[in-house]
């Protein structure tokens, strides 16, 4: 199980090229746990945490962190329903740290540029890591729930940078610590073995496949494929700004809601199922995480062609 674990940290740290001072951990508690401890371990007590907030995961972590001190929101998308990315943000040069959320799944926007700060910077990538290449030297503190790109629920990846810790003047539970488990290699208590081990199959798979430039590749061919028929089928419209459309998750509306029963029959005879858009969004979104290859992406848009000829 140790020599399992070992193999798992050492792909993570291959395939995204992590650099050495940086902790590779396998958690529990998803990455909803992470919105509290990133700040445990990161707001110093009398400090401030600056947050750029793009959706419902980003606020979960704001109100989280809020617990613990004083939270800046930097700035916000909300007043968009989230359909766009914040530029230019900027941050103040008292923060201890500046968190955002890389990709926001149930909008379907994704950030395709670093914030630029001097704080230490913290991401949760639980709905695009592994999905592009990163600059893990860019960040205090990555964490992302396995069950996207990575492998079953059960175990959170956290990459952190070691010379950060331990300096918030906290007394930190130890299961919240990350020292802890850094010092204990991810064994301070019984880690989730079959989702690590999942994890390290995919792994291996990406790796056995080309890594991050592999997989970056197929995944812009998918989004190439699903957005363009988006843009050219006059009876589809994106929600989400182009120039900040999330590869990973894919939201779109019928221009003519008259279409929408016929359009769900014609899914479910395609065998595609799960395309319902988030209740706080409405109408469709098309979820392609790493595993689905280009020729599922293909069944879609031949099903939005399909509805097209049906048209009088
Ligand atoms: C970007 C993002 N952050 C956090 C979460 C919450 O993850 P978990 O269910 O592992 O707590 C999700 C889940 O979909 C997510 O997409």
């Amino acid at each position: 199980m140790v020599a399992m674990a070992e193999n798992a940290v050492a792909l993570v740290k291959e395939i995204l090229g992590v650099p050495s001072g940086y902790s590779v951990l396998f958690l529990q508690g998803g990455a909803s746990l992470q919105f509290y401890m990133s700040a445990l371990n990161f707001l110093s007590v009398n400090g401030k945490g600056g947050y750029i907030d793009t959706g419902v995961w980003s606020s979960k972590a704001i109100k989280e962190a809020k617990r613990l001190g004083t939270i800046e929101v930097l700035a916000s998308s909300k007043d968009q329903n989230y359909n766009y990315i914040p530029k230019n943000v900027a941050a103040p040069s008292d923060l201890d740290f500046l968190h955002y959320t890389t990709n926001n799944t149930i909008y379907g926007t994704e950030f395709f540029h670093t914030p630029k700060t001097d704080a230490v910077l913290i991401a949760d990538m639980s709905s695009d890591i592994f999905s592009r290449p990163i600059n893990v030297a860019d960040y205090g503190l990555i964490y992302a729930g396995a069950q996207k790109n990575l492998g079953p629920a059960g175990a959170t990846l956290v990459i952190v940078k070691d010379e950060l810790l331990g300096k918030t003047g906290r007394d930190i539970p130890s299961m919240l610590d990350y020292q802890i488990h850094a010092d204990k290699e991810s064994m301070f208590n019984t880690p989730p073995v079959y989702s690590i081990y999942v994890s390290m199959l995919t792994l291996e798979w990406l790796k056995k496949n080309g890594g991050i430039d592999w997989m970056n590749k197929r995944n812009q061919a998918k989004a190439d494929l699903l957005y363009g028929e988006i843009d050219r089928n006059t009876l589809f419209k994106g929600t989400a700004e182009t120039e900040d459309r999330s590869r990973m998750n894919v939201t779109f509306v019928l221009t003519d809601e008259a279409n929408t029963d016929k359009f769900n029959e014609m899914l479910a005879a395609a065998n595609i199922s799960g395309l319902k858009g988030h209740r706080s969004v409405g109408g469709f979104r098309a979820s392609m995480y790493n595993a689905l290859p280009l020729e599922s992406v293909q069944v879609l848009v031949d099903v939005m062609k399909e509805l097209e000829k049906t048209q009088g």
